[in-house]
């Protein structure tokens, strides 16, 4: 098995400056109020029943808490959690033998499982449904299956695309939680509490514009109020005010409707090359020099809800009021 399967390090590493702000109990764990509620029966019902609770999906945009909340409710369970990434798995063998070394009620996190390989996939059938590992032996006529009984454990799938999960592996989830952008006043509650941690004072009016800024995305607002603290510090200011915030979003090069570079791209290649559109999305992205995926999971989600482009059968068109912003 590669090491790199378990994606913890790895994402420990790339969103070090996230660790310490994830949040440490329910408490903190701000919004998002019906996927928490959801989960947390889940959670007293597993106790009462002294059993491993169900498998959960859970689907969204990235950046908007899946993974923390995977932390906090194996936290929560008092189970162990194991982290990997699907994509990374690349041998079934390789996947039996995580299954097959978990403890009961432990946690399983499959990160980006929408990208796991079919084949590898096909383990977790009969690993989810019934606890049951089935393992082909020999190839031809002496090939004969083989059966492990593994420990009663939860899965939990994060996947950014539920849309792209395969059907078998989608209804084998007792519950598929969605994750929706945070509104403003949920954000500004977390870069609040988020100053704290870092020992920063906020005026009101500057926390008003992070969250605006924020694409709705909690881990956004982390990256603006870090940087919002680098500019304080340089100036030896000790209160953030609006002009500290407005300073950074420059540098990140976010506009006011908290729109980026990239999305603004978007946003005038379609305007300006396919007259608004409808584009077909591999046409989109080839014009932009980006991968299809970025663009559908990173991007167009934000640019849907806030109302900058529809789907149409033809493809993306850009709106009055992105026309508007962009001009
Ligand atoms: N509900 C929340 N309350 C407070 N902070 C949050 C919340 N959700 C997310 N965050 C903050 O945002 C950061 C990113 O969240 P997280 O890594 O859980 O997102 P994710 O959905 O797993 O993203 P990805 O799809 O990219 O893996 C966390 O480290 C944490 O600081
Ligand atoms: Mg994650």
């Amino acid at each position: 098995m590669e090491d790199n399967v378990f994606s913890s390090d790895t994402d420990e590493q790339e969103y070090s400056h996230e660790v310490r702000l994830r949040p440490e109990n329910f408490q903190e764990y701000i919004g998002q109020r019906a996927v928490v509620k959801n989960i947390s029966v889940m959670v007293e019902s597993a106790k009462i029943r002294h059993a491993a609770m169900d498998h959960v999906l859970l689907s969204g945009p990235p950046g908007l808490g899946k993974t923390s909340l995977a932390i906090l409710l194996a936290k929560e369970l008092g189970s162990e959690l194991h982290v990997i990434s699907g994509p990374a798995i690349e041998k079934k063998g390789d996947l039996a033998s995580i299954v097959s070394d978990l403890e009961p009620r432990d946690v399983l996190f499959i990160d980006e499982i929408h990208r796991m390989h079919i084949s590898v996939e096909e383990i977790l059938y009969s690993a989810m449904e019934d606890f049951r590992l089935d393992i082909m032996i020999g190839q031809g006529t002496s090939a004969r299956t083989m059966q492990i009984d593994l420990p009663p454990f939860t899965l939990i799938g994060a996947t950014t695309r539920s849309g792209l999960l395969s059907n078998p592996l989608r209804t084998r989830f007792m519950a598929n939680l969605h994750f929706d952008f945070y509104e403003h006043e949920d954000l500004e509650v977390i870069i609040a509490n988020n100053a704290k941690k870092l020992v920063i004072e906020v005026k009101p009016e500057a926390l008003g514009k992070m969250a605006e800024c924020s694409r709705g995305t909690p881990r956004i607002a982390n990256r603006i109020l870090r940087r919002v603290r680098d500019f304080m510090l340089v100036t030896g200011k000790e209160l953030i005010d609006d002009i500290e915030v407005k300073k950074a979003l420059e540098m990140m090069e976010i506009d006011r409707y908290g729109l980026d570079s990239m999305d603004r791209k978007i946003l005038s290649v379609i305007l300006d090359y396919y007259d608004g559109g409808p584009v077909g999305i591999d046409a989109l992205c080839a014009t932009l020099s980006e991968d299809r995926n970025t663009v559908e999971d990173v991007y167009e989600p934000f640019l849907l809800k806030e109302g900058f482009i529809v789907r149409t059968p033809r493809g993306r068109m850009i709106t009055e009021k992105a026309k508007d912003i962009i001009k």
